[in-house]
Order: C-alpha cells, then structure tokens, then sequence
C-alpha cells in the first residue's frame, strides 16, 4: 500500500552502474507536503543526511546500514512521547556505540555507525519528522520485519497516518528548484560512492577500499554524471588525487562553506547562473569513517598504500566534521 504512495520525485537519479536490485526504481516517497504544500524541514534534512547510509530503495543485500523505517520502528515504543523519541534518537546521532544500540543485530552486521556531526537542530527536525509522518519503506521491509517476529511493536506509522492520502502531492523533477537538483545529483552520487566504500569497508577492510577508491570513484561519478545528464565533479582545495584540484572560484565557495560548517550552520548550496547553464556547490563533510584514509592516524599499511597510489596527496590530517572537499555539479537549464 506504501507503494500507491510512491511518487515520480527521484527516480532518475538512483539507477546506477553497480549492481544494485531493481527495486531500486521506487525511490522518494512524496508524503510529508501539507496541506498548505510546506514541506516539512525533516525530510530534506533527512534525504540530505541520512539516506546516503540508510536508503530506503537499498536492496537487502547492498545496504550499509538499516533503512530508516526500520530505526522507527525499534525507537517508537509503545506509548513513548515524541520527546522521548526526539532525544532518544538524538543521543545515538550524538555518540554511536555498541552499549547504546537499540539495533544489535544492524550493529552486528553492519558496524556502529559512523560518528559524524550534524548542524544544530537538524537531527531533531529529522526526528520530529520520523515520529510524526510515514517514512519510505523499501519493499523488503514487511516480510523481513515480520520474519523476525517484529520486534518494538510500536505505533506504526505515527501520527502522519490519518492525513496520509492528503499529504500526496505530485512532484516531479521539473518542479524541483535548480538548488533541489544539484542537492539530488550530489545526494544521488554520494550514495552510490558510500554504499560501495562502506561495502568494502566492511567486507574487505581499509586496505582493499583504498584500491576501490583508487579504480572505482572516477568511474562512478562518470556513470552518476550520464544518468543525471550533468558534470559532476569532487574537488578540493587538498586533493588526494591531483585531478581533483579545485579551481579558483571552487576555492572561494570552500572558504565559505568551511565558515558554514565550523558554524554549525546547515550549508546551503550555493548556486551560480549563466543562460544555459547552471552550476552547483555543496560541500562534502567528513566523519569518523573518512578518517581511516584521511584522518591523522592512519593505518601505517593503508597509509603506505595511499602514498604508493598518490605521491603528491595532501588529503590527510582532517578531523570529524571538516570541509573535505565540494560537490561541483554543472547542469543544462
Ligand atoms: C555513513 C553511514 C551513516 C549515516 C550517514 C547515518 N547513519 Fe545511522 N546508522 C548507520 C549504521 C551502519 C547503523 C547500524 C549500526 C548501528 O546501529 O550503530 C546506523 C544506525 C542508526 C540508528 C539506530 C541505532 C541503534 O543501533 O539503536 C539511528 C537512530 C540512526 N542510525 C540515525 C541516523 C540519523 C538520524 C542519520 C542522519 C542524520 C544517520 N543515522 C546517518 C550508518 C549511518
Ligand atoms: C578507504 C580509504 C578512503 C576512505 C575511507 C575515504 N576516502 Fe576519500 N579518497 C580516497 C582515495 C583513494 C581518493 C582518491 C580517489 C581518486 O583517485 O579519485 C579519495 C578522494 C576523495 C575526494 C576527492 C578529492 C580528492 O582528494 O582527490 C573526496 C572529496 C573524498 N575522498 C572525501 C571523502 C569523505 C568525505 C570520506 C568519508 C565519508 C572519504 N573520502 C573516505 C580514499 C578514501
């Protein structure tokens, strides 16, 4: 039934290259517009922030982490208040780990999540989101919650469900500002990158992920930009592969959004016009993750495999929560 709900939002970003199921064509369910057709500020924040890892289209074998319907349905216990969930999930954003976890199973098979941090108020928007409206559920979801005898029978669906036919709203990509279609090439992208760095993270360690980024991360960009009919670049003002150099006014905008980032302020895309053609910035912030290849205690085996690959490489020394590097992303209008 979540499926009458799916709208044409997203589709064309998420078909990618790599092997990903088919069930990969849903993609963004369109059911937090209101009746005055404001959104709510969650679920951007929460498709910005949060899907990289836990898509809700991810099939069951190429996810990194759980979709987000899952963690709802684990922290929305019975009779809990929305505060309560606001801060229970907030606590977890804030410092990931083991004893905490709500999830062992997803922290048993995927990992703790990666610390990274986020602007002020934005996880407790996202949550306030989650508690209130029906999220995306990949088509997996139900048979897989009910095998495991559905654990946290919690309200289902929060109190978005009795407006829920009304909140549907058709939203197609030509509808999207110039500022959403950058978002959702970058955000397109970064998921793609993340699943299959994540991936072989996790199945294949540090080491072998050095060489997946060292083969894979062009390419991959490459095959996001065909699908999305746009340039899309990651540049630095620190580049690891020299290729990736950013250009003076690319350094301009890594100046500001390093302002913004060190601000706690959630950075807005910045956007610049010519009459054909339009060109997108968003920064690419680190988290504890990144650190593995980019931190300043890096393995001294993974280190030495980077300097092999990369001679000149300057992208090391960062810390959690840094500019690494932005999304520079042209477009026809
Ligand atoms: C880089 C990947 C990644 C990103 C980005 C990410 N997560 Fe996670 N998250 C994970 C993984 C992996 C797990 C499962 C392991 C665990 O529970 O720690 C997880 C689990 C969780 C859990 C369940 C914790 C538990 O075990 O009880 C919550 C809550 C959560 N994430 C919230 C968020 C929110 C909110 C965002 C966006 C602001 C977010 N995550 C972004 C990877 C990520
Ligand atoms: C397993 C090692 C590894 C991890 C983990 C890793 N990277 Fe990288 N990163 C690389 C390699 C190798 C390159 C060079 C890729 C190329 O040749 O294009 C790179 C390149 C980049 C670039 C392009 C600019 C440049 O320096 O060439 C950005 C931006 C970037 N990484 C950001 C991140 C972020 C953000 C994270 C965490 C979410 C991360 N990386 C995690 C290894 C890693």
């Amino acid at each position: 039934m979540i499926r009458n709900l799916v709208l044409v939002m997203v589709i064309l970003g998420l078909v990618s290259s790599c092997k990903n199921d088919n069930q990969n064509q849903s993609d963004y369910t369109q059911v937090s517009v209101l009746e005055t057709g404001q959104e709510h500020p969650g679920k951007k924040l929460m498709e910005v922030n949060c899907y990289v890892c836990h898509s809700p289209t991810a099939g069951h074998d190429s996810r990194i982490a759980p979709p987000m319907i899952a963690i709802k349905k684990h922290y929305l216990t019975d009779g809990i208040s929305k505060a309560e969930f606001i801060k229970n999930i907030q606590s977890y954003v804030e410092n990931p780990n083991e004893a905490d976890s709500k999830m062992p199973g997803a922290v048993k098979r995927f990992g703790v999540m990666p610390k990274a941090q986020y602007p002020e108020n934005t996880v407790e928007q996202i949550a306030d989101y989650i508690y209130d409206y029906d999220i995306e559920q990949p088509e997996w979801f139900d048979d897989h919650f009910k095998e495991q005898g559905g654990k946290g029978h919690g309200k289902q669906n929060g109190r978005g469900m009795q407006n829920r036919n009304k909140q549907q709203a058709s939203v197609s990509d030509s509808t999207l500002t110039y500022e959403e279609m950058g978002l959702k090439y970058a955000m397109n992208t970064k998921a793609e990158l993340g699943k299959n760095l994540m991936g072989t993270i996790q199945k294949k360690g540090t080491l072998a992920a050095v060489e997946f980024c060292n083969i894979k991360a062009y390419p991959l960009t490459d095959s996001m930009a065909v699908v999305n009919q746009a340039k899309i670049k990651r540049v630095s003002d620190k580049p690891r592969n020299p290729n990736n150099q950013a250009n003076s006014s690319e350094l301009v905008h890594i100046t500001k959004f390093k302002e913004d980032v060190a601000a706690h302020l959630e950075p807005k895309p910045i956007i610049e016009e010519t009459d054909e053609t339009v060109q997108f910035y968003y920064p690419i912030v680190t988290n504890s993750m990144c650190l593995q290849c980019h931190g300043k205690n890096i393995e001294p085996e993974v280190y030495k495999k980077i300097t092999a690959l990369y001679p000149k490489d300057k992208a090391i020394g960062y810390i959690e929560n840094e500019v690494r590097g932005i999304w520079s992303i042209s477009f026809d209008k």
